[in-house]
């Protein structure tokens, strides 16, 4: 093959209307021409989470001006594409279909041959977009509504080694946040306050720490520190700054030795399968979150093992992940029609039993 490969691709499945032009040059190198992610943070905010008919209502209105910019920006227009690649799922079913049907309007109007994606696969193969990481690695996906270890060995060939089975992390430093009375989205605000805390003044629990598999549980943590916030309160009337801090350096501590443990679970799985060092690869928010980047690239170090984070714009939802796993679909050959649905749940590893079910931010697989 030796033409350039240009791909539109539409991201709509939870509170982030997105698109974005990705180009696969000639010698095979992958360009991002445009990203624009419309969010919706301020039109959930007073509701505590993300409103499904609220969300869905806002991608039918914003996805065709987001396909617009996305294609005004990358300078393109629909002769330019060869391909365009949607999220078919798993999210918030009104949301998906929001964006499913814009890419099927946009196939029949031009002819173009439509690819549907699994948001999962879009989040897992960044790692390729950013640093080409070569199949097979480790990928730890870990966001508001998602989170699990994988192994990535093809485009549409993904090994679930564990995940959580209750709360993504995300939804646990949210829902801190909220207990704490901190700013949403509450990782970075967590994150800001642990800075200044004592992470060894509240031990929080480390739930399926002593487990020999690689899932997680972080529910319980956030019961365990409105307790802690509870006791504060009715002994002296009220948190300290020092209180606060030091509650959200505990809180991150225990997730911290939660996900560092895991992760290592799941390198000591792979590594006794093939005994080779993977590139160990992270996405999704809060990936972002420096004590969590810290603890994996200690991991890594031990392990001597490559440590791959892509930029947090790539990392958190966004259209030109969907448009690259689209791309890397399209190349195998694979093809949807106008028959395509919307689908609520989607496991990438088909085989692995379900862990979990709905949380704030809708279907996790
Ligand atoms: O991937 P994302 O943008 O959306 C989905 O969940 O799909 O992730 C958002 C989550 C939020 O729960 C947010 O609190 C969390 O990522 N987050 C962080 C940090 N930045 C964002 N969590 C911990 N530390 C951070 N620095
Ligand atoms: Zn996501």
């Amino acid at each position: 093959m030796t033409e350039t490969l240009t791909v539109l691709g539409i991201e709509s499945s939870c509170d982030d209307t997105a698109a974005a032009v990705l180009r696969e040059t000639k010698d095979r190198r992958v360009e991002i021409l445009s990203s624009v992610v419309f969010g919706q943070t301020e039109l959930h905010s007073a509701f505590g989470g993300v409103v499904p008919e609220i969300a869905a209502r806002a991608h039918a209105e914003k996805l065709d001006h987001c396909v617009q910019d996305a294609m005004a920006t990358a300078s393109v227009t629909f002769a330019d594409l060869d391909v365009v690649a949607v999220t078919a799922g798993p999210g918030l079913i009104g949301g998906v279909i929001s964006g499913v049907m814009c890419a099927k309007g946009i196939a029949a109007a031009t002819g173009l041959p439509l690819v549907g994606v699994n948001h999962l696969a879009g989040h897992a193969l960044t790692p390729r977009l950013t640093d080409q990481v070569p199949y097979p690695y480790l990928m730890l996906l870990v966001s508001g509504g998602h989170c699990q270890f994988l192994i990535a060995r093809g485009p549409d060939e993904f090994t679930r080694l564990g995940g959580t089975i209750d709360d993504a992390p995300g939804e646990a430093f949210d829902k801190t946040a909220r207990l704490l009375g901190l700013p949403q989205p509450g990782g970075p605000s967590v994150q800001a306050e642990a800075e200044n805390g004592d992470p060894k003044r509240f031990r929080f629990p480390r739930p399926l720490m002593d487990r020999a598999d690689c899932n997680m549980s972080y529910s319980g943590l956030k019961t365990a520190l409105m307790r802690v916030r509870d006791q504060i309160v009715s002994e002296k009337g009220g948190l300290s700054r020092q209180d606060r801090a030091d509650l959200c350096a505990g809180f991150q501590a225990a997730v911290v030795d939660v996900v560092v443990a895991k992760a290592k679970r799941a390198l000591e799985q792979y590594m006794a399968e093939a005994p080779t060092q993977p590139t160990i690869a992270v996405a999704g928010g809060v990936a972002a979150n420096t004590a969590i980047r810290a603890g994996l690239q200690t991991l890594c170090a031990e392990f001597q093992t490559a440590f791959v984070a892509p930029p947090l714009r790539l990392c958190t939802d966004n259209a030109a992940m969907i448009a690259y796993a689209g791309l890397e679909r399209f190349k195998t050959g694979a093809r949807d029609d106008m028959s395509l649905s919307a689908r609520p749940r989607w496991p990438l590893d088909k085989t692995s039993p379900v862990l979990i079910g709905s949380g704030k931010k809708g279907a996790k697989a």
